[in-house]
């Protein structure tokens, strides 16, 4: 019979043997390091502000569509590629829809400003990537995300969608533009494309 090891027999080694110096040494070294990342997430949420605080809930596609549209008809301003341009008063929900593979509207909001961004994605997730900034965040179809923003710089935005949501998604870019507190438009070096 072929020599096959079942486990009913003690497995061949030196695995009863106790552990050496070093592999408890490393095994204490790891286990630390699980602890400070483990103490980093709580950390992070409190003290870095690095998750976002806002609101969650659920919600229909269908229905954040619907939501979408009735924002854009109360404050469409204009227009740019067929894409609305939303410009809502300061201190008021604002609306952002994902789907394959656009963003819309574009919204124009005033610098210094407090809005609730409201984003939820139509079909799939995409990831809503705001250029040049460090801003990232997944969009979730189900989800209403009520992101608390202040924009603090004038300028021409891109959102970037950096999550593979089909074969289209490297088109999928959108547009925030941030006026200055005159009002005035200003292109930002950096924020083209
Ligand atoms: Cu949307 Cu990638």
């Amino acid at each position: 019979m072929a020599d096959i090891h079942t486990g009913l027999d003690s497995p061949r080694g030196i695995w009863w043997k106790p552990a050496h110096r070093n592999e408890k040494l490393w095994v204490t070294i790891a286990f630390a390091w699980c602890m400070v990342l483990f103490a980093m997430m709580p950390l992070w949420h409190w003290k870095g502000g690095q998750n976002p605080s806002g609101i969650r809930r659920r919600v229909e596609p269908a229905a954040f569509y619907q939501r979408t549209q009735e924002f854009i008809t109360q404050y469409r301003v204009g227009e740019d590629h067929g894409i609305p341009i939303v410009a809502p008063p300061p201190g008021s929900d604002i609306y952002l829809a994902a789907m394959t593979y656009q963003w819309t509207p574009i919204l124009k909001l005033q610098q210094g400003a407090e809005y609730t961004l409201h984003l939820s994605a139509l079909d799939v997730n995409h990831g809503f990537n705001l250029n040049p900034l460090n801003v990232n965040f997944q969009v979730v179809p189900g989800y209403d995300y009520g992101l608390r923003v202040t924009p603090t710089e004038a300028g021409d935005f891109r959102i970037i969608c950096n999550e593979f949501c089909g074969i289209g998604h490297h088109t999928m870019v959108g547009r925030v533009i941030v006026v200055n507190e005159k009002g005035e438009e200003v292109t930002r070096a950096g924020g083209q494309p």
